[in-house]
């Protein structure tokens, strides 16, 4: 059976982006493949975090992948650092990767040059996500465009580990989400909806009343014709509104066109089918939340079936690269 892996990071509020670009992907892929969802807490270290924050964006973050449908009597669903295979796998593949190949990476050098402190892991930051992937036997990535490279390295770390001493990783590739899975920013809808302070007007959080979702699709920039179809290029603004109708409603943009000439019934029909599709998903949650314990005890099973899988890896791993096994 295909071995699927994807990791997110407690960092920021989920958004319409990437429950449409990514989430509901996981939760797809969870019925046709064998697969491993992580909350990847140790990748939000590479800037410094409110330790508080942390622990609460940790917990909540699961509590929204088991609202939007992954599902743990099918998929494996895990904290990174409760498995401490990772840090030391991280290790193994810090020693495969040239460091020219690690400064090249387009994400370090864009993250480096805006902060003011840099720091060791966001450097090394890719082969902790290499070591995600392999420790795990991994088939498919899904992942956003943004973590082609990363991907990439992660391939190319398994096919020199397996050079050098023989076979002992699965090679990955990354998959990518359909076109119209790419949400924009409603105020600028040529940048990417991101994640971002509480208020945002371009940002739809997952965790969105009604009257915040109505007001911000209300709002949302179009263009000066008076003509709905979509062709991201010529009207990035109508275009974003028919993904995200499409989205909602299982169709694809164009499909979601059909039948509109005007901007203001478009709109309205997005807010309508954004607020159905997040009820069911915003009402699991507020249960989730309402019992942190279960949440605990599905993470705690979570980590116990990751690490069977992880340690066998690791243990093979560290063999071929020649560690003396202890005792
Ligand atoms: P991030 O929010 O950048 O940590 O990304 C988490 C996941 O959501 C990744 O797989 C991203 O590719 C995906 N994602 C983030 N923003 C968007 C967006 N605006 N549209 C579609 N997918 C997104
Ligand atoms: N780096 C990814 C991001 O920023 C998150 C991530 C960490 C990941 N480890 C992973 C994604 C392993 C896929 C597989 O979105």
């Amino acid at each position: 059976m295909t071995r699927v892996f994807s990791g997110i990071k407690p960092t920021g509020n989920v958004h319409l982006g990437n429950l449409f670009g990514a989430l509901t992907r996981w939760v797809d892929d969870q019925h046709r493949a064998d697969s491993i969802y992580c909350v990847v807490d140790l990748h939000a270290l590479t800037v410094p975090q409110d330790p508080a924050e942390l622990r609460e964006a940790t917990l909540r973050l699961a509590q929204i992948l088991l609202a939007v449908g992954i599902d743990p009597s099918v998929s494996t669903l895990f904290v990174q650092s409760h498995v401490p295979e990772h840090t030391e796998g991280a290790w193994l593949m810090e020693c495969t990767a040239a460091f020219g190949e690690l400064r090249r990476m387009t994400q370090f050098k864009d993250k480096s040059d805006k902060a003011d402190f840099v720091s060791g892991g966001l450097f090394t930051y890719p082969a902790l996500m290499a070591a995600d992937i392999l420790l795990y036997d991994t088939d498919e990535v899904p992942v956003g465009d943004d973590q082609r490279q990363h991907v990439e390295l992660a391939r190319d770390l398994a096919e020199r580990f397996n050079s050098r001493y023989g076979p002992t990783f699965t090679v990955p590739r990354a998959t990518f989400p359909a076109a119209g899975a790419r949400i924009m920013d409603l105020q600028d809808p040529t940048s990417k909806m991101s994640k971002s302070e509480d208020q945002a007007p371009g940002t739809i959080l997952f965790l969105d009343e009604p009257a915040a979702i109505e007001k911000k699709l209300k709002r949302a920039v179009t263009d000066t014709e008076a003509e709905v179809r979509y062709d991201v290029a010529a009207k990035p603004g109508v275009s974003n509104l028919l993904s995200i109708l499409g989205a909602a409603t299982g169709r694809t943009p164009e499909e979601a066109a059909q039948g509109y000439t005007q901007y203001g019934p478009l709109k309205t029909d997005a807010a309508a089918a954004v607020i159905e599709r997040l009820a069911p998903m915003q009402e699991r949650f507020r249960e989730l939340a309402a019992d942190p314990a279960e949440t605990a005890r599905i993470l705690a099973a979570g980590a116990e079936k990751a690490r069977a899988v992880a340690a066998a890896t690791l243990t093979r791993a560290k063999d071929h690269i020649g560690l003396l096994p202890p005792g």
